[in-house]
């Protein structure tokens, strides 16, 4: 029997890169909603029991209307408010995770062609390792720069990658690394890296390229063409 999961969505940004009023994983893509999407494509995952989506307080009722539609019984939907950051919407989500759930899944709300192998790969990772994440080694090179645009490094390309989600934890480790970056106000931009700064090993596991993070307007017209395509 597989661990019992939850999983987090945070889908509480403004979308102010996409220079749209809707936020992000509310606009409509080829007939639904980015956010549905990217719900469904966990639905098929084995002992995923809940559900628990972070968002905007004037979108709450029509976050509980969507989980309504497309759950199935046997999955438990919730929707609560979000926060400033994205890591405050996950911390009032994770407060909500309920006491069955083994390995916790992070999923950006607005990533929405994950695929279900690599879902199923990170879950095994996680479960051996305690923290895993989704990821693709970077194309281009990574330059790391100072405040005043100049480079100081370039670190070796082979060794960089770019992080996506779901990013997936054992429940009581990524419970604690909350608590103690709370204790010690540090954010961050994705949940790894509060693990990571616990000294806890983390797993990296290749992902695919199409799992983008529709962000910025050009990507919807991507985005729109790969639904095109998974089509045919
Ligand atoms: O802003 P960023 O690209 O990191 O957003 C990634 C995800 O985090 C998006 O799904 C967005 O809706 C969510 N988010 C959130 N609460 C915030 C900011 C972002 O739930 N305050």
């Amino acid at each position: 029997m597989a661990d019992p999961k939850a999983l987090i969505i945070p889908a509480a940004g403004s979308g102010s890169r996409m220079r749209k009023e809707t936020p992000k994983p509310y606009l409509m893509l080829e007939g639904c909603t980015i956010l549905e999407r990217t719900i469904s494509a966990f639905i098929p995952l084995a002992s995923l029991r809940q559900v628990v989506v972070a968002t905007s307080e004037a979108l709450l009722e029509d976050t509980r209307d969507l989980l309504k539609t497309i759950l199935p019984d046997h999955i438990d939907g919730l929707a609560v408010v979000g926060g400033a950051e994205r890591q405050h919407s996950i911390r009032n989500a994770l407060d909500q995770i309920a006491d069955e759930a083994e390995l916790v899944l992070v999923h950006d709300a607005v990533r929405p062609f994950v695929e279900h192998r690599h879902i199923e790969a990170c879950c095994q990772a996680a479960s051996e390792v305690g923290a895993a994440l989704l990821g693709v080694p970077s194309r281009d090179t990574i330059k790391h720069l100072d405040d005043q645009h100049m480079v100081r490094e370039t670190p070796p390309r082979s060794q960089m990658w770019q992080a996506q989600t779901p990013q997936i934890f054992k429940k009581e480790l990524l419970t604690e690394a909350y608590r103690r970056a709370e204790e010690e106000d540090f954010t961050a931009t994705d949940d790894a890296s509060l693990i990571e700064r616990m000294g806890h090993p983390v797993k990296m596991v290749e992902g695919g390229r199409m799992n983008i993070k529709l962000t910025y307007p050009v990507d919807l017209e991507l985005a729109s063409l790969l639904i095109a395509k998974n089509r045919k």
